[in-house]
């Protein structure tokens, strides 16, 4: 439907990347809503160009930032008071029913069934499941609400600095009044639930639908073999199950980086593509020498290795040997 659209968010070249990827993915499960992608001013002209080839509509819009540092700290993501900006989509006016999706997902089939939920239906967020991650979520443009959203964050800031705090304490009905408005965890699978509840994930994760790379490593943190096809290159923090992250690189490379190619022209550009296969993969980014101990306390600190000794497959094993 034309006065439909899935809406994404990218306010510099890095998220951008992001962007490209997640809107590849939404025309390869042949989606028959537009796509449109928010910019800020300071992106590059070539991501803008290759942007333009993706999406049916690139808008520019004002950084909006909450300069929350105090809440943000709180997270450790002092980058994402910027996220504020992502409140523009309501001022889409020309569409009646939007999907917003961060340009940290991936979509893994045809999502066009969102569009039969109402504002504002969103999937639980897997750190304080009252609450919604805004990582995707349904919601109808409109002058009013966008006013009293800005309204609502001069009153009352954001608790974690960033537009889910706002998002959460004006919809602050969400996780009480109307079931249907609960999407599935499928819509919006971060890899925090391989380790929260890895049982679940194996039972129900070959369903998800929609990826979110949450949190402070992005996919295009990382570098890619295209050789080897391997992500390489150091993972301390890696928080992504390898299966996905090889989707978005795979996606990335082979449709993605000609388009930025033509794009620079004879400009070099950093592509996170490399063809060295000498670099360290990722499962050997993390010391194996690490105490039993030692390997708790980083897995306590959300810092697993999942691409290594944490990984999937390994646990898998550990588990069905217990199981046994
Ligand atoms: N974003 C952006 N520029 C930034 C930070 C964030 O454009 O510098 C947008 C982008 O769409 C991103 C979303 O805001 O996906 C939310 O940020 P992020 O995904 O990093 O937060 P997380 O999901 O990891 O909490
Ligand atoms: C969350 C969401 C993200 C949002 C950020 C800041 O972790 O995943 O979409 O921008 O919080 O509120
Ligand atoms: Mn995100």
């Amino acid at each position: 439907m034309a006065d439909q659209a899935f809406v994404t968010l990218a306010t510099n070249d890095n998220y951008a990347r992001g962007a490209m990827v997640l809107g590849k993915s939404l025309r390869n499960h042949n989606t028959s809503k537009k796509l449109v992608a928010l910019i800020g001013p300071q992106m590059s002209e070539p991501c803008k160009a290759v942007l333009k080839r993706i999406y049916d509509e690139v808008r520019e819009v004002d950084v909006l930032d909450s300069g929350d540092t105090a809440h943000l700290a709180m997270m450790k993501r002092p980058d994402l008071g910027v996220t504020l900006t992502k409140l523009h989509c309501w001022t889409l006016t020309h569409y009646s029913k939007c999907v917003f999706m961060d340009a940290d997902t991936l979509v893994l089939s045809n999502i066009d069934e969102l569009f039969n939920r109402e504002e504002l239906s969103a999937a639980p967020d897997p750190g304080w499941p009252d609450c919604f991650n805004s990582g995707v979520f349904v919601f109808r443009p409109s002058l009013e609400t966008y006013g009293k959203l800005l309204q609502h964050c001069t009153d009352h800031g954001s608790f974690d600095g960033g537009d889910q705090g706002v998002l959460n304490s004006f919809f602050n009905d969400w996780s009480t009044a109307d079931i249907s408005k609960h999407l599935p965890f499928i819509y919006n699978l971060s890899s925090i639930a391989i380790y929260t509840y890895l049982p679940a994930f194996k039972q129900y994760g070959g369903n998800a639908k929609v990826v979110h790379f949450l949190g402070k490593t992005k996919p295009w943190s990382y570098t890619y073999d295209t050789t080897s096809r391997q992500i390489t290159g150091s993972a301390h923090d890696a928080t992504t199950h390898p299966t996905f992250l090889l989707d978005w690189w795979s996606l990335y490379s082979r449709t993605v980086v000609p388009m930025l190619k033509e794009q620079h022209g004879d400009q070099p550009f950093y592509s996170g593509c490399v063809e060295d296969a000498s670099r360290p993969v990722v499962d050997q980014a993390i010391p194996p020498g690490l105490s039993s101990e030692e390997r708790k306390q980083k897995w306590e600190q959300g810092q697993a290795d999942y691409l290594g000794m944490d990984s999937f497959d390994n646990i898998k094993k550990k588990l069905d040997s217990f199981l046994k």
